[in-house]
């Protein structure tokens, strides 16, 4: 029996493992950036679902490798990076750059100090979500937005799909309380809205759909590794990260016998909240 996912949310885990460096969400970020169909601009389309005067103070929470250092600072008047890991800030390289080691749960800035926040695919990563979004309503100015990017549940399904027939295969499949567990603790588009209106009047959701195309197993298989440690902190101990690999490459090896790409779907979106 798998064991239940609780490093996506431990700051141990967190900070040590999977954020410890940029390198693995890096990957990540490539391959979206390479395999995406149609191509599409995301961190200039989720600033764009707010009006800029460009004189803005804003604060990226969980900012990670700086997907939105530049694309932000065309946008407003103060950019600040903030992020749990201080390997994530330590390792942004724009210059001048204002940073801070900060855990969204406390944030150590002052009431009503900033006009936007940005918390984009962090969130899910938070286990105390209250926590946070009192936190960032505490620091908006009156008038300020909250910007929070996520995916729906169902993102990237055919790639939770193989991740299901891999564990299958090696007989270690997650227990049905965990995945709805899991499923619910999620900040999602589907269950975000909840969370975020007790801090908030006024939510609006808007959604971007895409596809990752594939042209062979390996992109696949180098996204996969690149979150490893949290395939790998639910398996049991008699099974290997190896032998979960290995059935990831055969089932890829028998897709592509069949089809010349690999699509996995994909749905993202952006909450605005005032
Ligand atoms: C998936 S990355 C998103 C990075 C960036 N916002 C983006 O969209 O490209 C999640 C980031 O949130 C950070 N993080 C996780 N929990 C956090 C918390 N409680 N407070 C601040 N940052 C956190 C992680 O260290 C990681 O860098």
């Amino acid at each position: 029996m798998a064991r239940p996912l609780t490093s996506f949310t431990n700051k141990r885990h967190l900070t040590t493992k999977s954020y410890k460096t940029q390198d693995k969400l890096n990957i990540r970020i490539l391959t979206h950036q390479r395999y995406t169909q149609p191509k599409v601009d995301f961190t200039g389309w989720v600033l764009d679902q707010i009006d800029w005067r460009g004189d803005e103070t804003a604060i990226d929470i969980g900012c990670g490798s700086g997907s939105y250092v530049d694309p932000a600072q065309q946008r407003c008047g103060h950019y600040i990076a903030g992020d749990l890991s201080l390997g994530m800030v330590r390792g942004l390289e724009q210059s001048g750059l204002d940073r801070l080691n900060l855990d969204a749960q406390h944030l150590p800035l002052a009431d009503k100090s900033a006009d936007v926040v940005l918390a984009n695919h962090m969130l899910y990563h938070v286990p105390d979500k209250d926590a946070a979004l009192s936190e960032i309503a505490r620091i908006l100015r009156p008038g300020g937005r909250l910007v929070a990017a996520t995916n729906s549940a169902g993102n990237m399904a055919e790639l939770m799909n193989l991740r299901h027939l891999a564990r299958q295969r090696l007989n270690v499949s997650l227990p049905t309380t965990t995945q709805r567990s899991l499923v619910a603790n999620l900040f999602s588009l589907e269950n975000g809205r909840s969370w975020l209106e007790k801090q908030f009047h006024h939510v609006t959701r808007c959604d971007l759909a895409s596809a990752l195309v594939f042209p062979d197993p390996q992109p696949v298989l180098d996204y996969i590794s690149s979150s490893r440690d949290w395939y790998e902190s639910v398996l049991p101990n008699h099974v290997t990260w190896d032998e979960l690999l290995h059935e990831f490459q055969m089932l890829l090896d028998e897709h592509f016998a069949h089809h010349d790409q690999f699509r996995v779907n994909k749905l993202s979106g952006v909450f605005v909240c005032h």
